[in-house]
C-alpha cells in the first residue's frame, strides 16, 4: 500500500484494478449524463420560465430529452464490466453488502425499467398535448428513479466497506435502509460531481449539431452551459468540504499515501483544467473545439483520480492481500477465446445498428 496504484500489487490483483478502475469511469462518465440530465430536465419542467422563456425547449433540454434513453442503456450497460470486476476484486464484502440489503438492493431493477420507459415518454410527441401537472410528474419521476439508484450504489458501497460487525447488527435489525453518516454527503457529491460531465458531453453534441445543422450561433447556450458547469465545480468543491467533514480523520494518511496522492494531485489539476476552460468558453461565447477538448481532458482526469482515491480509500478497509490467492486462481480460469469471439460478434453488430440509424437518417432528411 506504499507504492502508486496499482503496481504495488501481485499481476493479477493489479490486473483486476486496473480494468475496475478503468471501467468504472467509462460507468461514471456515462451515469453522470444521466443524473444530471435527468436533473436538469426535472428542473425546467418545473420552472419552464412561461412562454416567454421556454426552459423545456433550450438546445441543452432538446438534446438531453432527445439522447436520454441512449444514455440509460449506455450507463447500465458499462455498469456491467466493474460488477465482473468487482465480484472477483472483494468476493465477500461485495456480496455479503448485496444480501444484507436484499430486496431493497433489488428495487434498482423495477426503478430501472420505469425510469427507462418515463424517459421515452418525456421525448414523445403525446406529453405535449398533456396537462403541465403529469409533465412535471413525468421529468421529475425520471429523475427520481435515477438519483435513486446512486443512491442505492452508493448505500451498498458503503455497506460493504464498514467492517463486519456492522453487518451483524444490520442483518438483525429489522430494517432494509442502511444509514450512515456519510450518505448524504456522499450522495450530494455524486449528484453535483456529475453536473460538469453532462455539461461537456452536451456541449460536444450541440458543437456536432450546430455544425452539421448549419446553425449560425449557439452563443446564449454557450453561456449557459458555461455558467451550468462552472456552478457544478463550485457545488462539488462545497459538497466534497461537506464529505471531508463527514469522514473518519484517519482517511487524510490514505489519501495522502504514496498509494493515492498522485491521483488526487490528477483531480485537482483536473478541476483547475475545467474551471479556466469553462471560464474561457464564457468569455468567448463559442463552443470551441480547442478548449472544448482541454475542458473534457480535465474531466477525465478528475474523474480517474478521484476514482484511484475512492477505491485507495475502500483498500484500507479491506484486507486484500488475503485475497491475492483467489485473484491468480481467477487469472488461470479459461474462456479467453470465448470471450474475445463474442466481443467480435457483438461489437460488429452494434457497429452495424449504428450503420442502419446513420443510413436511415440521411434518407429521411434528404
Ligand atoms: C443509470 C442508472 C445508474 C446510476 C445513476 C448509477 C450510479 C452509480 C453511483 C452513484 C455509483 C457510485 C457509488 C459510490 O461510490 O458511492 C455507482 C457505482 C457503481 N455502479 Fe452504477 N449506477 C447506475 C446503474 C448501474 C448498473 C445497472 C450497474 C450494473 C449493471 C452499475 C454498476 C455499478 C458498479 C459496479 C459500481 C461500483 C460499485 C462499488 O465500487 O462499490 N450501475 N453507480
Amino acid at each position: 500500500m506504499n507504492t502508486l496504484f496499482p503496481f504495488g500489487f501481485p499481476f493479477p490483483t493489479a490486473f483486476y484494478l486496473g480494468f475496475y478502475i478503468l471501467t468504472l469511469v467509462i460507468h461514471v462518465i456515462f451515469m453522470n449524463y444521466v443524473l444530471a440530465g435527468a436533473g436538469y430536465l426535472a428542473v425546467v419542467s418545473v420552472f419552464t420560465g412561461g412562454r416567454t422563456v421556454q426552459r423545456q425547449n433550450t438546445p441543452t433540454a432538446l438534446v438531453l430529452r432527445d439522447w436520454l434513453p441512449f444514455a440509460i442503456s449506455a450507463a447500465i450497460t458499462a455498469g456491467v464490466a466493474p460488477l465482473l470486476f468487482i465480484q472477483i476484486l472483494y468476493k465477500e464484502n461485495f456480496y455479503t453488502a448485496n444480501l444484507l440489503l436484499s430486496h431493497r438492493w433489488m428495487a434498482i431493477v423495477p426503478v430501472l425499467i420505469v425510469g427507462f420507459y418515463l424517459s421515452y415518454l418525456l421525448k414523445s410527441k403525446t406529453i405535449e398535448r398533456w396537462p403541465s401537472i403529469l409533465r412535471v410528474l413525468v421529468g421529475v419521476g425520471v429523475f427520481a428513479c435515477f438519483l435513486f439508484t446512486a443512491y442505492s450504489w452508493t448505500e451498498n458501497h458503503l455497506l460493504s466497506t464498514e467492517d463486519p460487525g456492522t453487518w451483524s447488527d444490520f442483518y438483525v435489525s429489522p430494517s432494509f435502509i442502511y444509514q450512515h453518516p456519510q450518505l448524504l454527503p456522499r450522495m450530494l457529491l455524486w449528484s453535483v460531481g456529475a453536473i460538469p460531465t453532462m455539461v461537456t458531453l452536451v456541449a460536444w453534441q450541440l458543437r456536432y449539431k450546430t455544425k452539421s445543422d448549419r446553425v449560425d450561433s449557439l452563443s446564449s447556450e454557450n453561456r449557459r452551459l458555461s455558467l451550468l458547469a462552472l456552478a457544478g465545480i463550485v457545488l462539488s468543491l462545497a459538497c466534497g468540504g461537506f464529505y471531508y467533514s463527514a469522514m473518519d480523520s484517519s482517511m487524510d494518511r490514505i489519501m495522502t499515501s504514496s498509494l493515492a496522492l498522485l491521483y488526487l494531485i490528477i483531480a485537482v489539476l483536473g478541476l483547475m483544467v475545467q474551471s479556466f476552460s469553462w471560464t474561457v468558453v464564457l468569455l468567448r461565447q463559442r463552443l470551441d473545439f480547442r478548449w472544448l477538448t482541454i475542458t473534457t481532458i480535465g474531466l477525465v482526469m478528475t474523474i480517474l483520480g478521484m476514482s484511484v482515491v475512492r477505491e485507495a480509500i475502500r483498500l484500507s478497509t479491506i484486507d486484500i492481500e488475503a485475497l491475492y490467492q483467489q485473484h491468480e486462481a481467477a487469472t488461470r480460469v479459461g474462456g479467453l477465446f470465448v470471450f474475445l469471439a463474442f466481443f467480435i460478434v457483438n461489437a460488429a453488430l452494434i457497429i452495424w445498428c449504428f450503420v442502419l440509424v446513420r443510413r436511415n437518417a440521411q434518407s429521411l432528411s434528404r
